[in-house]
């Protein structure tokens, strides 16, 4: 939605914001029947970096744990607690809509390619971590923030994470796109043959 505002709708005209408003008013609220509460009512601070902080990482990368984790790449930005910082204009990320919601893709996405917004004044990005962090990292650390910050029962899987890393689920515009040119493949072939037997056919009948 961010990369729609950036992108899109912050160059629409009064006039066309009023009539999308307008509309938007006309048609009933739907929600994802999976989320019990406001997406950004859930969580609060929350910090058990203590416990990590001055300790040996694992050998392997692959096992640091969430909190291990979230104090190596996003604590210095949403601090210890999660709790941010509006001065400095970054968001806390209990209260917001990418952990407190059901579905996680906009959380894995946040965390794979980052935020970059682009004239609305601030000059805070938040860098992607795609080329730092395996799908097993995201998915651990996505689970940590969405137990602690945000929806306990919203979950990462590490599937989600490769599907989402290489471009996301194919459309099925895309898969209509395909069957409707093999059928249309099919349709020609068969006309094709059909009219190459017509033209076959009155050599075969004619009179010797
Ligand atoms: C260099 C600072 C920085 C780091 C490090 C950082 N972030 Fe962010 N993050 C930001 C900023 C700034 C925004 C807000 C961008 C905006 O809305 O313009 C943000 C936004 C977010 C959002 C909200 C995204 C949305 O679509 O609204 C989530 C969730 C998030 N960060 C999670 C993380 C996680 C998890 C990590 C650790 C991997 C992390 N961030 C590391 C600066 C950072």
């Amino acid at each position: 939605m961010a990369e729609a505002v950036d992108a899109s709708f912050r160059y629409l005209t009064t006039a066309d914001l009023e009539a999308i408003a307008t509309y938007l008013k006309t048609v009933p609220a739907r929600h994802d029947a999976a989320d019990s509460k406001p997406v950004d009512a859930w969580g609060a601070a929350y910090a058990d970096l203590a416990g990590v902080r001055g300790q040996a990482l694992p050998k392997t990368a692959a096992d640091m744990t969430g909190p291990q984790l979230y104090d190596a790449y996003c604590s210095t930005c949403h601090q210890a607690r999660g709790e941010g910082s509006f001065d400095g204009g970054l968001p806390p990320l209990f209260h917001n809509t990418a952990t407190g919601r059901s579905n996680t893709d906009n959380l894995v996405m946040a965390i794979l390619d980052g935020v970059q917004l682009h004239g609305h004044g601030s000059t805070l990005q938040m860098p992607g971590f795609a080329g730092e962090l395996s799908d097993q990292q995201v998915t651990t650390l996505g689970n940590y923030v969405t137990q602690h910050f945000g929806n306990p029962s919203a979950k990462v899987s590490v599937d989600q994470v490769r599907t989402l890393r290489a471009g996301g689920a194919a459309s099925h515009l895309v898969l209509i796109a395909r069957v409707t040119v093999a059928a249309i493949i099919v349709i020609l072939a068969a006309i094709v043959l059909a009219l190459g037997r017509r033209r076959r056919r009155p050599h075969a009948e004619a009179p010797h």
